[in-house]
């Protein structure tokens, strides 16, 4: 085999690989010139040995120019073959959009969020803005500013998490209600805002209680609001999310900052008020504090108790869903456990 015939050898290969029209083919090709065995390219190999010394460089070096050459050119064809796959496999053409699909696990809202969303859009419908407010307090706005000076025994009840080192002076919020002092200190009244967010308190956690819960708080003060609307404006709500059929029942209280406060029960919803596990036999489940705020809470806010009036509440919308989804347990829904959160 001379230079000659490698090199037209060679150019044949060229023609035949851009010929071929399928990776088949070009297989067939490769085989063709470049079988270690009987490949008409791989053959000259043999011929080198047999070559005369003088002519034996240059023969080699046609030979693997030749060699070389024709497998750039089948890796190149090759490559084109694996593109042109690669775009039909994603032509639109080649999407069948009717085929079955592999079923997605489904992700949904916690439970505890979506009431408190639910108690957001009945507020929406009132005209209460949705506000937030931080989980890390100082004592004025927690306790000082809401009556509760340091003294005041009521601090008790709101065993609290005193933060050391560098953020010692703060604490974890014992209730959502120091978010009615930042909004009335914002800005001028009226104020309408439901306050949703968690609140922490020393509790040792058993099945009504842990340290992390949640509040959703309710704040109206305006000019002229009564008593009257503050028990239309909890039996709208109450209402709204147990169903019409609720009755809504107020008992005197005390809390600092409201004067006069009352609790709210609604009637059970597990057995209409007759009595029942759900309800300890009372007919009755508590479910949220409420008052007409304090003169001096206004006052310390920075709004007239002469020419301004408001009510506010708090409920606890993890108390609730676990009422209402019959959980035994409310630390079940702090758990994360999907077993249980995927069946809400
Ligand atoms: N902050 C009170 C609590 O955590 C609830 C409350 C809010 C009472 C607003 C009256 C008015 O117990």
């Amino acid at each position: 085999m001379t230079e000659g015939d490698l090199r037209a050898l060679g150019e044949q290969a060229l023609k035949e690989i851009a010929g071929a029209v399928d990776v088949d083919q070009l297989e067939l090709v490769r085989l063709k010139y470049l079988a270690r065995h009987g490949g008409l390219i791989s053959a000259g190999a043999q011929d080198l040995a047999k070559a005369p010394p003088e002519l034996r460089a240059g023969l080699g070096r046609a030979f693997n120019a030749t060699k070389q050459g024709t497998e750039a050119a089948l890796e190149r064809r090759l490559a084109e073959f694996q593109l042109a796959q690669r775009q039909a496999a994603v032509s639109p053409q080649s999407l069948d959009l009717s085929y079955p699909s592999q079923p997605l696990p489904r992700g949904h809202q916690h439970p505890v969020g979506r009431l408190v969303r639910e108690i957001e859009d009945i507020g929406a419908a009132l005209g209460y803005q949705s506000v937030r407010g931080p989980e890390v307090e100082d004592d004025q706005y927690n306790f000082e500013l809401l009556n509760l000076p340091p003294e005041h025994p009521a601090r008790d009840s709101h065993d609290t998490f005193y933060l050391e080192g560098p953020a010692r002076g703060w604490l974890l919020r014992t209730h959502t209600s120091p978010v009615q002092l930042r909004t009335m200190m914002a800005g001028p009244p009226p104020y309408r805002i439901l306050a949703p967010g968690r609140a922490y308190r020393r509790d040792n956690p058993d099945p009504t209680h842990n340290p992390m819960f949640f509040q959703v708080e309710g704040l109206c003060v305006d000019q002229g609001v009564t008593l009257g609307d503050l028990k239309g404006t909890l039996t709208y709500f109450i209402q709204a999310l147990f169903g019409a059929a609720r009755r809504v029942r107020l008992r005197s209280s005390f809390f600092a900052f409201t004067e006069p406060s009352l609790e709210a029960d609604v009637s059970c919803w597990f057995c209409d008020g007759r009595g029942c596990r759900s309800c300890h036999g009372k007919g009755w489940i508590e479910i949220l504090g409420s008052g007409m705020v304090h003169p001096s809470v206004l006052q310390n806010a920075g709004v007239d108790p002469q020419r301004f009036s408001g009510f506010a509440f708090g409920m606890g919308p993890d108390r609730i869903a676990a009422l209402k989804y019959g959980l035994a347990d409310i630390r079940d829904l702090y758990e994360n456990d999907l077993r249980l959160l995927e069946y809400f």
